[in-house]
């Protein structure tokens, strides 16, 4: 099977990881700062197997297999090895790309022809692109998401602004729809989807006195996950007392908000992340 490959990034406002297997970047480290992005001491790191942290890649189906068949939860685009495109340096940092196409693995688990493309940016603030492209002959329906693990100080401290209003399906009480009261603060496992949510969303983190902006274009769902104790009990790749020092905020487009992409249609997400020192 061989080892996973991997592209390190050293710039001058920047430093990154990104691991072939999947795009996945696994660091943002602005010069100066401490690592923005969170990755399990407890990951696998095997090829075939999703890595826990980072920005995993979700395509074409977001959670559980839709069809219930066994295939893998979150798509397989996380677990199979993408082809770099090649790494440049620039005045704002340095962009890395990925591509994967569809082949004979991919097309046994989901029958669609397309292409994945992946441009992350690092620079004093990251930038994460991801096109979709329809290269069939007949319309697909898909899921998306940039699966984002921020790294913050304790998970139980933090003020997650931007979400008030908006409606989600909360994925542990049966999908109930409820409202978003105003600023989110978590105090239990939280496994959130919220639809028709385009806002940034800032979480202001006391710890490490400082707050992470998550903005995006391209994305109708935002998805809230922490799985304190008990799941994180049941997930091998992650330490028991880890669950503190993270807390996802993923960008996507999922259920309602999936998208259908025509034949030779193209659809980008873009999901920038900033930090603000308090
Ligand atoms: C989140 C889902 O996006 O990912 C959760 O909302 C899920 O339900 C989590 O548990 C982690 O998924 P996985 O497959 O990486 O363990």
């Amino acid at each position: 099977m061989g080892d996973l490959q991997w592209i390190h990034v050293a710039g001058p406002l920047a430093e990154g990881v990104v691991c072939e297997q999947g795009a996945q970047v696994c660091d943002w480290t602005p010069t100066e700062e401490a690592p923005v992005l969170f990755l399990s001491g407890a990951s696998r790191m095997e090829p075939g197997q999703p890595i826990r942290g980072g920005i995993p890649v979700v395509f074409p189906w977001f959670g559980e297999d839709p069809e219930r068949r066994g295939r893998p939860a979150h798509g397989f685009a996380r677990r199979m090895p993408w082809r770099p495109l090649g790494t440049e340096e620039g005045p704002d940092g340095v962009r890395v790309g990925l591509e994967l196409v569809d082949d004979e693995a991919s097309l046994a688990l989901w029958p669609h022809r397309f292409a994945l493309r992946l441009h992350a940016l690092f620079g004093a603030a990251f930038e994460l692109r991801l096109e979709v492209e329809n290269r069939g002959a007949a319309p697909f329906r898909c899921e998306t998401a940039l699966h984002t693990y921020l790294e913050v100080g304790d998970v139980r401290s933090v003020a997650i602004h931007g979400l008030g209003g908006a409606e989600y399906l909360d994925q542990l009480d049966g999908l109930r729809r409820v409202q978003e009261a105003g600023i989110l603060r978590i105090d239990g496992e939280t496994d959130r989807i919220y639809h028709g949510h385009e806002a940034r969303v800032l979480v202001e983190d006391p710890e490490f006195r400082r707050t992470i902006s998550i903005e995006k274009t391209g994305s109708r769902s935002t998805v809230v996950w922490n799985p304190w104790v008990e799941k994180t009990a049941r997930l091998d790749d992650l330490d028991d007392e880890e669950w503190p020092m993270m807390l996802c905020v993923e960008s996507g487009n999922i259920g309602e908000d999936a998208l259908t992409l025509g034949p030779g249609e193209v659809h980008a997400m873009v999901v920038r992340l900033g930090l603000d020192r308090a």
